[in-house]
């Protein structure tokens, strides 16, 4: 029984929803099917026909024209990286709003992560703050399309022209969206995608890097393989490549998601539109601006802001209150990525060249203070793509749930 007033859930009271949300992965009798054929066509590897098949796939579906199918998304992001000619001691200018993975693939390649701040509206890296961070040692900037919704490619691309830097595009989670009509991923110099479990295209893992550039896809295409040369011989090892390889099984879940992909975005954006619409009616709440150059969202992530003015709790609080109310809500990313541990610990090591990181390229990590992405850390909850898949005409349940946690917490009735 729905209850959208009264004692929240989370003092013992009923919940709004009761009922289940999708279960993901979605799979059913065609993704066995697929396996089984993979797995009886006994190429499990390299040599089978499903890997250049999802490859060309996913490039065409994103107007590229080169795909390179790797086994996850840190690794694509890494192997692009490098495939752009990054070298150790550059710069990347990216967004502090966004998974490790982002930043790790910068220090991967010994280059060194500058975080500008984001937009309070799309939580996406703000390209008013690109041009202060830029310094003779930039060589490329990472935007990363968070939640699916693409960053500003114009601006980007523009400063990128300019000033002779590389884009490398973070689309870990936005499969088929777009920025005026051109699918992301080949906007840039190149773009990388994840297929981790909880993607909205998965095969547990998996990769893909697309590009418009001969010379950088051959580059990446070596690199995950071994250093090989594309169309060389087996034993013929041209660069210091390393074995990054999707398998044909993988390859197999994924074309088939890929086939389902387009009718569950369809749901998806559905779900979105209903909440972007009346969750902006509910006190307390913020919603992502809208913008018409947004011509796709891939809907990872839907991200609803608590205004702070009029909330004092903290985030989390409402979060469990939301869940105790049957709706899945995430706190998301708690902090900017700057303030993880890591840093210090990469900061720390050794270089090849003896001396210590730091001192040779000092990394100041500790000192940022980007007032934009801490503020949205600690006022944005997440309802992320399983929910939305439940499609349009569930989600009154989690405007309902909105509007019950947040009218208790402006009342006091929901204790910090
Ligand atoms: C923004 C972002 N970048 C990169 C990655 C890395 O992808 P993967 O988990 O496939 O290595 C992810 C996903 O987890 C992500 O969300």
């Amino acid at each position: 029984m729905k209850s959208t007033s009264g004692k929240l859930a989370i003092e013992g009271g009923h919940p709004v929803r009761s009922a289940s949300w999708p279960a993901w992965p979605v799979w059913d009798d065609s993704d066995e099917r697929v396996l089984v054929e993979a797995l009886r066509s006994g190429k499990w590897g390299v040599g089978g026909e499903r890997v250049p098949e999802l490859e060309c796939q996913f490039a065409g579906l994103h107007d590229a024209r080169f795909g390179v199918a790797c086994c996850n998304g840190t690794i694509a992001l890494q192997i692009a990286l490098i495939a752009a000619g990054i070298e150790p001691g550059d710069h990347v200018i990216t967004t502090p709003y966004t998974f490790m993975a982002t930043a790790l693939s910068i220090l991967a390649v010994d280059a060194i992560p500058v975080f500008v701040d984001v937009e309070p509206g799309t939580h996406n890296i703000d390209p008013n703050q690109i041009e202060a961070a830029l310094t003779d040692r930039t060589s490329a900037i990472m935007p990363v399309h968070i939640g699916g919704r693409p960053a500003d490619m114009d601006r980007i691309n523009d400063i990128a022209r300019r000033r002779g830097l590389k884009v490398v595009e973070d689309a870990a989670q936005a499969w088929l969206a777009s920025w005026n009509a051109t699918p992301v991923g080949a906007i840039g110099d190149a773009g990388t995608f994840s297929f981790q479990s909880s993607k909205n295209l998965t095969a547990g893992e998996g990769g893909m890097i697309l590009t418009n550039d001969e010379d950088l896809f051959q580059r990446a295409w070596s690199y995950h393989n071994c250093g090989r040369r594309l169309g060389g011989a087996w034993y013929d090892h041209a660069y210091a490549g390393m074995n990054y390889r999707l398998t044909e099984l993988q390859a197999a879940l994924l074309l088939n998601g890929l086939a389902r992909l387009p009718e569950q975005q369809a749901r998806r954006q559905a779900a979105m539109a209903i909440l972007e619409r009346d969750l902006a009616g509910v006190p307390g709440v913020l919603m992502p601006d809208r913008d018409e150059r947004v011509t796709a969202h891939a809907c990872h992530i839907l991200m609803v802001r608590l205004d702070q003015e009029q909330f004092s709790l903290d985030k989390m609080r409402i979060v469990q209150a939301l869940q105790a109310e049957g709706i899945p809500a995430h706190p998301g990313y708690t902090v900017p990525l700057y303030k993880q541990d890591f840093f210090d610990w990469f900061a720390d090591r050794r270089t090849p060249a003896g001396g210590i990181w730091n001192e040779l390229f000092p990394i100041p990590f500790n000192d940022y203070s980007l007032p934009v992405c801490e503020r949205l850390c600690a006022s944005t909850i997440w309802i992320k793509q399983d929910v939305l898949l439940a499609g349009p005409e569930q989600m009154s349940d989690v405007v309902d749930a909105f509007v019950k946690v947040l009218e208790a917490a402006r009342e006091g009735r929901l204790s910090g």
